[in-house]
């Protein structure tokens, strides 16, 4: 049984507690005790990191340096370098505070000599973070070299790419369903197609983007996930779309910000041209996940991406109706019944 920390962006907790509900094994919350297989806990896909805690009643962090406490930390770096190939773990690095200090140096040296791995100050291939908690200090080794925000399928890179655990997250608020024909305006890199994809299978999945560049990173990664002919792209003006009416269950769109795509001012004309764009697609019902300016402010801020929008914020667009937040969450739902 191992104590189990998961952390996602400020923001994405909620949604990040409900995917690991649906992990078997999993407790409740960000921090539970698990029995299950530590692998599954690789494959949430709103999950920035996920840590096993090992944790010391300790005043100091000498605490550490127990018997007991090594043991376990040494178990934990067992595990989790069965997770992953052989070759890809080599060494470890400290996240802490002042880690110079004599104790995580025996620390590190105690470790090293027990696991074999080298202890790489700056690159090492594990993290292992100490800190205080509650009841005295507590180590976390992350259970996976990278954070698991990062794709292997990112192949290509695209200034102004989403964050693939927003984009996880955006998906899930479409409530995936394998029948839906789901389109995402504005693809870019393919991120939100393809963390849809692999979240279910869906009737159809569409990207629409103007820029060529763009359109070839999301064929590139696209064919990384291993995802080639489930999607079609194509190149198109969002403000026109070559698609008919009442024709999609799902929509999704990480507008431009205006920093690194686009401009502010052509937003202001963009956003509601694209919003109406999307409303003319969906189905009465559908649903919309949707990112803008304001969210690189919220992530990077100590704000968060609030993802339930107030009901008095509706704004009404022909056969759906937005419910759009100065948030990354807009959905779609119908219109009430006049
Ligand atoms: C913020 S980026 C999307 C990034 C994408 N989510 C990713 O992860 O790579 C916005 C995209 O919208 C596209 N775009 C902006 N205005 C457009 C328009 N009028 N018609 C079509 N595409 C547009 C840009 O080319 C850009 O790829």
């Amino acid at each position: 049984m191992w104590e189990v920390e998961c952390e996602a962006l400020p923001g994405l907790e909620e949604l990040l507690e409900g995917e690991v509900r649906r992990v078997p094994g999993a407790g409740r919350g960000l921090r539970f005790d698990f029995a299950g297989p530590v692998a599954a806990l690789l494959r949430l896909r709103i999950a920035q990191s996920v840590y096993l805690v090992v944790p010391v009643a300790s005043a100091r962090p000498t605490g550490l340096l127990g018997e007991q406490q090594l043991r376990r930390l040494e178990g934990a770096v067992a595990l989790v370098r069965t997770l992953h190939r052989r070759d890809s773990i080599r060494s470890f690095r400290l996240g802490a505070a002042g880690y110079h200090s004599s104790t995580f140096r025996r620390l590190a040296s105690e470790l090293s000599r027990r696991t074999g791995l080298a202890f790489d100050p700056d690159d090492g291939d594990l993290l292992l973070r100490v800190r205080r908690s509650r009841d005295g200090w507590e180590a976390l080794l992350r259970i996976s070299p990278r954070p698991l925000s990062t794709r292997s399928w990112r192949v290509r890179n695209m200034a102004g790419a989403l964050n693939a655990t927003i984009a996880a997250a955006m998906v899930e608020l479409t409530e995936p369903l394998e029948s839906d024909r789901f389109a995402n305006l504005g693809c870019g890199s393919a991120t939100l197609l393809i963390e849809r994809l692999l979240r279910a299978p869906a009737g159809q999945a569409l990207g629409y983007d103007r820029d060529p560049a763009a359109l070839e990173a999301a064929r590139a990664n696209i064919a990384a996930a291993g995802l080639e002919g489930h999607v079609q792209l194509v190149r198109a003006d969002l403000e026109r779309l070559p698609r008919e009416a009442a024709s999609v269950e799902a929509l999704v769109a990480d507008l431009p910000y205006g920093n690194l795509v686009g401009s502010h001012a052509a937003n202001t004309r963009l956003y509601p041209a694209i919003l109406r764009e999307a409303a003319r697609l969906a189905v009465r019902g559908a649903r919309f996940a949707g990112t803008h300016a304001t969210v690189e402010v919220e992530v990077r801020g100590v704000g968060a991406l609030t993802v339930h929008a107030p009901p008095d914020t509706r704004i009404a667009l022909g056969a759906a109706v937005v419910v759009c937040v100065p948030s990354p969450a807009c959905t779609v739902v119908p219109d009430p019944p006049s």
